[in-house]
């Protein structure tokens, strides 16, 4: 048995009780079993202005080991050791004494990595209603969530997409990676080059539209750079940076843009990885331009209608890797630093798993 399946062990989802995954530990390296701590207690009587929330999924995100880590995020105060870790989800109203929020509604909002929470229903706890729209909740926390407005925002805000663009997408098979791909393949219809590490996950970004891909496990990314790119790219949607950014500022065309969407190879170093090759930008008139999805919350009506409308129409195909109970939530985590996932990492804490909003 490894170290998060004993930690896990004896687990039992309990509806009476109101159960949470707390910071145990400063993450040293990869999170750890030891950095994690489940605590649980009856659930408390709802105030007036309050409603209790019984959590359905929960999403796994890479930023999450900056925040045991003790980093702080779009406003919200620093985790210290014993505080219950900051993570969106989605969750039912089961009770309410909130005039604006009814029993019944399916939200999403930050609830933290716990099976009820009682709120206020706070500005800064973002919490919106999902629309009753035939789509599955878990969308929520992916393609209809702020999965999919950092890729929706990433792309055309920030990427500025143009027509006949040669697209360059890392984390091509991640929940923002695996978004974007198909936006620039088949909404945008770009040439896509995707960049994912098994043959496994390169042959999905092929099913979802990319032209060209590249395994940077098994591949010498410089010489599949220079091979996938022998006439450059006009568009790099980076979720890696580290030395595959840099390995890429070689192949610019005359004004590319680089969106920095994320740096997931760096997160687990002691230092971030300097870049090397950053004056090739000047060269190209090429920019170099980041971005972060809290910024771009008065486009979230327009991103989730069109998402919305592209899943329906069989254009954008959400990926979802689901695993399956709450106690698994520490092991998931770590996953995500190694490319465990293919698409969103999410775990489902209880509902039918093809729960429909
Ligand atoms: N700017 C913003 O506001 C914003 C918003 C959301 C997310 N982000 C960032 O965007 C990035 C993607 O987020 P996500 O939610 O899509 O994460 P994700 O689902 O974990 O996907 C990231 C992918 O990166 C790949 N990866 C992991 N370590 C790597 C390494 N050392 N070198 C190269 N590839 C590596 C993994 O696949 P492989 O098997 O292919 O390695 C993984 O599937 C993250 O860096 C995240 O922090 C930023």
């Amino acid at each position: 048995m490894d170290e998060f399946a004993r930690h896990a062990s004896g687990f039992q989802l309990d509806d009476t009780r109101h159960q949470k995954w707390c910071v145990a530990g400063r993450p040293d390296g990869n999170v750890r079993g030891s950095d994690f701590e489940l605590l649980e207690a009856p659930i408390a009587e709802l105030r007036d202005g309050e409603v209790l929330l019984q959590t359905l999924y929960l999403s796994l995100a890479p930023v999450m080991r900056g925040y045991m880590s003790g980093e702080s995020y779009a406003g919200e105060a620093p985790l210290e050791i014993g505080d219950v870790i900051h993570g969106r989800g989605v969750a039912q109203v089961v009770k309410s004494r909130h005039a604006d929020w009814k029993e019944g509604q399916v939200v999403q909002g930050q609830l933290g990595w716990q099976t009820y929470k009682i709120s206020s229903m706070m500005p800064q706890e973002k919490f919106r209603r999902m629309p009753p729209n035939g789509l599955p909740a878990s969308h929520g926390l992916g393609a209809l969530g702020m999965t999919g407005l950092s890729a929706w925002a990433g792309y055309f805000n920030v990427g500025t997409p143009r027509k006949d663009d040669i697209v360059l997408v890392s984390g091509a098979v991640g929940g923002v990676g695996s978004l974007v791909i198909q936006l620039a393949a088949n909404v945008s219809a770009c040439e896509t080059i995707g960049i994912a590490g098994r043959a496994e996950k390169c042959a999905l970004a092929a099913r979802l539209g990319c032209s060209t891909t590249i395994d940077y496990k098994s591949e010498d990314i410089q010489s599949a750079l220079a091979s996938a790119l022998a006439d450059g790219l006009d568009l790099y949607f980076d979720n890696v940076g580290g030395p595959m950014l840099d390995a890429v500022l070689d192949h610019l065309r005359h004004q590319a843009r680089i969106v920095l969407c994320g740096s997931i190879s760096e997160y687990t170093l002691d230092e971030p990885y300097r870049l090397p090759a950053y004056t090739r930008l000047r060269r190209t008139d090429a920019q170099m331009r980041g971005f972060f999805v809290y910024n771009h919350l008065e486009d979230w009506d327009r991103a989730m209608d069109e998402m919305a409308g592209w899943i329906r129409d069989g254009q954008l195909k959400p990926v979802e890797q689901i695993t399956d109970g709450f106690q698994h939530m520490p092991a998931a985590l770590a996953g995500l630093y190694s490319g465990q996932n293919m698409g969103k990492q999410l775990c489902r804490v209880r509902g039918e798993p093809d729960t429909w909003i």
